[in-house]
């Protein structure tokens, strides 16, 4: 389960789909559009896993595009909270003004009254972290979010979040040549989804040794490989196909 979804194991990480940095728009929208559709329609992942930043703004962009409209089992996870102001650079910015204007924008350009799972995707040091948490906490008291998420945070840093609304899900940083996150024994103990970023090591690893390691961890780990390459989609896919018939716990 992911912020009360059945999804697929395997979900599918967007931050792949364009080239440089994850920055502009890509130059072949209609394979990427094919590709999200493949990985949805063919191939039933029912994940995806994309952010505002990631552009910003053309990969929400193509989602919609590609999947709208939405097949009523999938999860569109998005993130809200890293501004782009040069492709290399990812500058936290949390504000409560500014992250509501966000989750608005991303609903538009998702073409969706509610944001299924709404990551903050990094703390603002410079902003207290419930004021960032209850900020998202009141859109979805106004229904504009279903299920709140963060990204790289500690133990400590999750249950003070907890203190202020319910959180999901957690996206941290987790693959077989970095296991050590101690925020994964606390989502389990916590019935909080754990999303490994960086799942394949960045290519480095075989995807099938890289998904058992994860999928092993337990029922609450719901990796987000990326690919722009239709055959590595199909590689994934195989690796996951024994643990798609475990169910969640
Ligand atoms: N929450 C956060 O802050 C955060 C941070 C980073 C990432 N993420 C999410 O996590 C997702 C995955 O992370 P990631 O993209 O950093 O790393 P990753 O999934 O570990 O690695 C992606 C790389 O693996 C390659 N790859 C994929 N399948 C392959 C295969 N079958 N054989 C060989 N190479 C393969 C891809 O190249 P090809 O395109 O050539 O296949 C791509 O360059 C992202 O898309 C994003 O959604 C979240």
């Amino acid at each position: 389960m992911v912020a009360g979804k059945s999804v697929s194991r395997l979900g599918f990480g967007t931050m792949r789909l364009l080239p440089n940095s994850t920055w502009g728009n890509t130059p072949e929208p209609r394979v990427v559009r094919n590709l999200l559709a493949a990985a949805v329609h063919e191939h039933g992942i029912t994940h995806i896993d994309t952010a505002d930043a990631y552009g910003p703004h053309s990969v929400e962009l193509l989602v919609a595009q590609a999947l709208y409209p939405y097949p009523p089992e999938l999860l569109i996870a998005t993130k809200v909270g890293l501004i782009r102001p040069r492709p290399e650079q990812w500058v936290p910015l949390g504000r409560p003004a500014y992250l509501r204007a966000a989750v608005e924008q991303s609903l538009r350009r998702l073409r969706t009254d509610r944001l299924d799972l709404c990551y903050l995707h990094r703390i603002d040091p410079l902003v207290p972290l419930a004021d960032q948490v209850a900020t998202l906490a009141e859109l979805a008291d106004e229904g504009k979010i279903a299920a709140i998420g963060l990204s790289k945070v500690t133990p400590e840093q999750i249950a003070h979040a907890q203190n202020v609304a319910p959180i999901a899900a957690v996206s941290n940083c987790l693959n077989i040549n970095e296991p050590d996150d101690p925020a994964l024994e606390y989502c389990r103990n916590n019935d909080i989804a754990y999303v490994p970023f960086r799942p394949l090591a960045l290519g480095a690893l075989p995807p099938a040794k890289a998904l058992e390691f994860l999928f092993g961890l337990g029922p609450h780990i719901a990796p987000v490989p990326a690919t722009g390459n239709p055959e590595h989609l199909r590689e994934l896919v195989a690796a996951a196909e024994s643990w798609e018939a475990e169910p969640w716990g």
